[in-house]
């Protein structure tokens, strides 16, 4: 063998020590301490930078205990169905976090979505993938109407409502009149009232605290930031990503990881299906529907309505959805708004893709990340489970009502 030969060969193993130690440092060194511009992002995921719920004027009840009482049982009743089979929590079940396990819900025949969680929703200015209602109770109207979900009527459930003493009695001691049946007008705001008092219940439910959370709170009183007992060192640099280099943080943002905004994320639909219109269409549908907040029947008597009235209606709008929350996806698969995927690694390989849409333009850059990263990010979505912060009473349904005194 020549000298060129032996130097070359000397020149290749250098380079590959140097590439082995590279790759050695950047996949098991302990990652550097937060810089200061990571701790504020890393601090603004906070679960207790969560503020307070703030009031909603287009529903009188909202915050109404009595009201919460009689929206919980609505919730897991299903005689507010036509087969008597089918109730909200048929599909938002709250032991997965308030979904269903499936692509797409069924309930009397399948639907179009998938179910999404509703904790910590009544936050959002908007509800539904493509946000088409601008309340959580007008949301909670839909599903009842709905041919495939409860596939039931106003008149039924205005109906219902004053036939059952435990309702009858309830109704009237929140509205101050018994449920109406007489006239269409009236039947639709007894309906509306029945939104209103699930919406009064829903506003319960809220996530509970992390391990994510207890490590912020860990680093907020000074701790160390890589010697404790709450996060390992894949999810600590799982962190390090999301708030960084895979961009989570342009939408998964705040408390509850979810700016509430719509965006387009370049998905695919199943196969044999045409593409999400998602906003674009949405924002028409809640402008017309009947309930929103500049209705008759939202109780704000200003109708102010400044989401509604000043919402975006672009052409930035197609193929984009709402960002859901990120907290709690244990439970939750399969994943997206029509179950694309099964698992989280399928989420974070398309990000890393992040391929053209088919219709509008996906938002969202391809990362090139190596998978060893991937599944740091995925580690670190794993300690954003939590129980739900309610007192269990609220995620059963209620027992069987005495009649009140
Ligand atoms: C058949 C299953 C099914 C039933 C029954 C059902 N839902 Fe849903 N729910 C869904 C699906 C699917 C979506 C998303 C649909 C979409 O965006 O087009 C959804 C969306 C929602 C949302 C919006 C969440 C968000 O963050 O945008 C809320 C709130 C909600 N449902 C509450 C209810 C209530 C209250 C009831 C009972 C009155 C109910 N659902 C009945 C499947 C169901
Ligand atoms: C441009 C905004 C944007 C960025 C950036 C973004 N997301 Fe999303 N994310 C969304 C939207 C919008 C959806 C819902 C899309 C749909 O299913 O229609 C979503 C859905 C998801 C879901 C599915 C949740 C569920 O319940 O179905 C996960 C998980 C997720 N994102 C994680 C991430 C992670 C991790 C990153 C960073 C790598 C990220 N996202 C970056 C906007 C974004």
């Amino acid at each position: 063998m020549g000298r060129p030969g032996y130097i070359s060969r000397l020149l290749f193993l250098a380079a590959l020590s140097v590439a082995i130690g590279w790759y050695a440092w950047q996949r098991y060194a302990d990652p550097a301490p937060w810089s200061s511009q990571e701790l504020e992002q890393i601090t603004a995921l906070w679960i207790q930078n969560l503020p307070k719920l703030s009031p909603n004027p287009a529903n009188a009840v909202a915050d109404d205990p009595r009201a919460a009482e009689l929206g919980h049982r609505l919730f897991f009743d299903p005689r507010l169905s036509s087969t008597g089979q089918v109730s909200c929590a048929t599909c938002h079940q709250p032991i997965r976090n308030f979904t269903d396990g499936l692509p797409k819900a069924v309930a009397i025949g399948v639907t179009e979505r998938n179910t999404p969680s509703i904790v910590g929703t009544a936050y959002s200015p908007w509800f539904f993938w493509d946000g088409r209602t601008d309340s959580l109770w007008a949301q909670a109207l839909a599903p009842l109407e709905h041919p495939n979900e409860h596939g039931s009527s106003r008149q039924h459930i205005a109906a219902l409502l004053a036939w059952d003493t435990d309702y009858r009695q309830r109704y009237e001691e929140l509205f101050g009149v018994a449920p109406q049946t007489d006239s269409q007008s009236m039947i639709d705001r007894t309906f509306a009232n029945v939104g209103k008092s699930i919406a009064a219940y829903e506003r319960l439910l809220l996530p509970g605290e992390s391990r994510f959370d207890r490590y912020v709170a860990h680093l907020v009183a000074g701790g160390d930031y890589l010697k404790q007992d709450i996060l390992g060192i894949d999810e600590i640099r799982g962190l390090r990503l999301f708030v960084g280099d895979a961009h989570c943080t342009d939408c998964h943002n705040g408390p509850l990881f979810t700016n509430f905004e719509f965006h387009n994320t370049g998905l695919l639909p199943p196969s044999g299906e045409l593409p999400e219109r998602g906003r674009i269409d949405g924002v028409r549908e809640v402008l017309r529907d009947p309930f929103n907040c500049l209705g008759d029947l939202s109780d704000d008597p200003q109708h102010t309505c400044m989401e509604l009235r000043h919402t975006r209606t672009g052409p930035e709008l197609i193929g984009a959805t709402r960002t859901p929350s990120l907290r709690n996806l244990e439970n939750t698969m399969p994943f997206q708004s029509k179950g694309q995927f099964e698992t989280l690694s399928e989420v974070l390989e398309h990000y890393n893709r992040a391929p053209l849409a088919i219709i509008g333009h996906n938002e969202a850059k391809p990362l090139r990340l190596a998978d060893w990263q991937l599944q740091e990010l995925e580690s670190f979505l794993g300690t954003l489970a939590a129980p739900i912060a309610v007192d269990e009473k609220w995620l059963e349904p209620a027992p069987a009502s005495k009649p009140l005194e």
